[in-house]
């Protein structure tokens, strides 16, 4: 298996994850560095929330784009009216381009979706020129993610399926501390550095929150999807009351860190 991302809709993506990755793009642009003239390498583009970003950027060259899902490329495809910039379907593990051709790669919340994403850490290395940088940025589901916890611990204490899904959640790969640092050094990068970044996920009340799940996105939205009208009313409640916490519906805040790893592609 290529990819373990449930996609549903391009619109309900972003509104579940899109909306919050057009925020974190910045923040991770500025810590993978950018340069003029530099041909760029976005791995699993989703609907375009670093590529578009990157392409605010007019010193750029190049942007090619990749990403796993057809739905997501077309959407992407569709937003596009910039000449220097290339989407097209293509998996991470199997990059479609030549040694070198990049002057760095970055991958976006992507990785933790990749069931070898050493592989995929190691296709990044491969197209990226002597001297250039790989970089990439996934959730800290364990101790980082307070809105999505809400969601996987009500979840869990229904149902062992809950359960399940919760456990699954917090552990995705490359989402543990030093994860994905040891993997860049392991796929031979150099000057290996990780950080952290922050940001907070705004929400206007618990329609605004709970809409995308409801809507099937992503495997939490999967499982909310598949769950019969007796368990999906409760877990629902459930799931509302500790988005309100004893106060009335309305504007909610939960911070969101993410790990973020680069590393400069051997010399030699
Ligand atoms: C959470 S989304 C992130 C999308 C986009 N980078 C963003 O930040 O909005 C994860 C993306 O990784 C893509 N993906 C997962 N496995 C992949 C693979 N093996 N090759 C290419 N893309 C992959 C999915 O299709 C999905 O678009």
């Amino acid at each position: 298996m290529a990819s373990t991302f449930n996609v549903h809709e391009a619109s309900g993506y972003d509104q579940l994850m899109g909306r919050w990755s057009r925020k974190l793009a910045p923040n991770f642009i500025e810590f993978a560095g950018i340069s003029e003239g530099e041909r760029i390498l976005d791995v699993g583009c989703g609907t375009g929330s670093l590529t578009f970003e990157l392409a605010k950027h007019a010193d750029l060259k190049e942007i090619q784009a990749i990403d796993f899902s057809p739905v997501f490329v077309a959407a992407a495809k569709s937003r596009n009216t910039d000449p220097r910039i290339s989407i097209q379907q293509a998996d991470a593990t199997a990059l479609p381009f030549d040694d070198g051709s990049f002057d760095r790669a970055m991958a976006l919340l992507v990785l933790h979706f990749v069931p070898d994403a050493s592989r995929a850490i190691a296709e990044m290395r491969r197209v990226v020129r002597p001297g250039g940088v790989v970089a990439a940025v996934v959730w800290d589901h364990m101790g980082g993610m307070t809105g999505m916890r809400i969601v996987v611990d009500t979840l869990a204490a229904f149902s062992e399926g809950g359960r399940q899904l919760r456990d699954k959640y917090v552990f995705q790969p490359m989402t543990q501390p030093g994860e994905m640092r040891k993997a860049f050094v392991e796929q031979c990068l150099e000057q290996v550095d990780q950080n952290e970044l922050l940001l907070r996920m705004d929400y206007l009340n618990f329609a605004d929150f709970w809409a995308p799940f409801a809507g099937g996105e992503g495997s939490i939205g999967k499982f909310v999807g598949a769950l019969a009208p007796d368990n999906l009313g409760p877990m629902t409640a459930a799931v509302r009351d500790a988005y309100e916490a004893g106060r009335p519906d309305g504007p909610r805040s939960f911070t969101s860190v993410a790990w973020a790893c680069r590393g400069v592609v051997n010399t030699r």
